[in-house]
Order: C-alpha cells, then structure tokens, then sequence
C-alpha cells in the first residue's frame, strides 16, 4: 500500500474519512502519520485514537522561517518513508521548495469549486455572491495556491437563508466521501 502522510491545522475530519476508508483491505494507501503545524489540533487526537501516529511541528518555534518549519516538516515525512502527502485543513502557505520537493506527490482539498473562490472565507464568498452551487476540489499541489491540476469535484446546493457554517457543514459531508476515492485514484495511477 502507498505510505500517505496527513496533513492538518485543525479538527481533521477529513483525516479521519481518509483513515477510515483505509482499514478496507482493498484500499490502495495507508495513513502512516497525521502532522499538523498545530500542537493542540483536535485533529491529532483523532489520530491517536484510529492508531495512527500523530505529530506536531508547530511554525511558531520557527518564527519567520517558513523554509526551516517545512524542512522539520519534510524530515518527519521522510523518516516514516511517506511517499504521497494529503493536505486536508492544513492552513499554511507552502513555499516553492516544499511544493519542488514533493512535486505530484501532494494533494490538496479546497472548501470551493475552483477555480472560484481559492483562499480563505469560501462559503461566505459563495452566499454573497448569489451562488446557487458550491461544493469541494481536490488538485494536484503547485506553487501557485489552490491552483494545481483538479483531479476530483464534489457539488452541493446552496439553500435559501444558508449561513456560511450551514454551507462549510454541507460541503463537509461531500468532502468526506470525495477525497478518499479520488487519492485512491491518485495513488493508483501515480505509484504503480
Ligand atoms: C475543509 O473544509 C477543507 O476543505 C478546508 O479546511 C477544512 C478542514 O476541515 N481547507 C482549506 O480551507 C484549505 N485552504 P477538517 O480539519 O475537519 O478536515
């Protein structure tokens, strides 16, 4: 099985749908380690929890050098063999060295029907713009951010009076039955 390492900064429900989907016999991957930047991240608890090992690299001991956060990051990566890294709520920018050093080799999940709306703030951009259609994208990383090839999209109404956090939970649940078949698809076309 391909060795997939999780990337989180918050409640990691999505991670959780990932390491779910791969207790199947007949998953294509494996979650071996969920990392967040974030030491008390709800996520890593879940982690530990599916039997996972779950790490902390937090970027404040860092400080500015984002290149010096994301080599600690990339060492633990390294260490456990990872060969495909799924971002899922990991809210950091990656710098070009990263995004080099794991070319087609990292995935991403995007809260909004890229191209619209890459960035933050996703739903409320929706609602406010009259949208009757959201919904989540799954891209190949580039160093452009959220702008990598698409390799899977997932669509949800918009419902009259939706609040940004009616949406987020909507969308949510699309996300968790997409990314784990679309990274199935992805290590299965880009590790064997
Ligand atoms: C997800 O909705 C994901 O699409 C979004 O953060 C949430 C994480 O939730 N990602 C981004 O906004 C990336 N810019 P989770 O921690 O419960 O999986």
């Amino acid at each position: 099985k391909t060795r997939v390492a999780v990337l989180i900064s918050g409640s990691g429900t999505n991670m959780v749908s990932l390491a779910k989907a791969a207790q199947a016999a007949d998953c294509p991957y494996e979650v071996v380690l969920v990392l967040s930047n974030i030491e008390d991240a709800a996520g890593l608890q879940k982690a530990c929890d599916l039997g996972i090992e779950a790490v902390s690299v937090p970027h404040r001991a860092f400080g500015k050098d984002r290149e010096a956060h994301e080599k600690a990051v990339h060492a633990e990566l390294q260490k456990r063999d990872v060969q495909v890294v799924a971002l899922a709520g990991y809210m950091r920018i990656l710098t070009p060295w990263l995004v080099r050093e794991w070319e087609g080799r990292m995935v991403n999940i995007h809260p909004s029907l890229l191209p619209l709306y890459p960035g933050l703030d996703t739903h409320a951009r929706a609602i406010a713009a009259g949208d009757t259609e959201a919904g989540c994208t799954i891209h190949i990383v580039t160093e452009g951010m959220d702008e990598g090839p698409i390799i899977g999209q997932a669509r949800v109404p918009v419902m009259q009076g939706d609040t940004p956090d009616m949406l987020a939970e909507r969308v949510k649940e699309a996300e968790h039955r997409l990314y784990p078949q679309i990274l199935s698809n992805f290590v299965i076309q880009s590790c064997n």
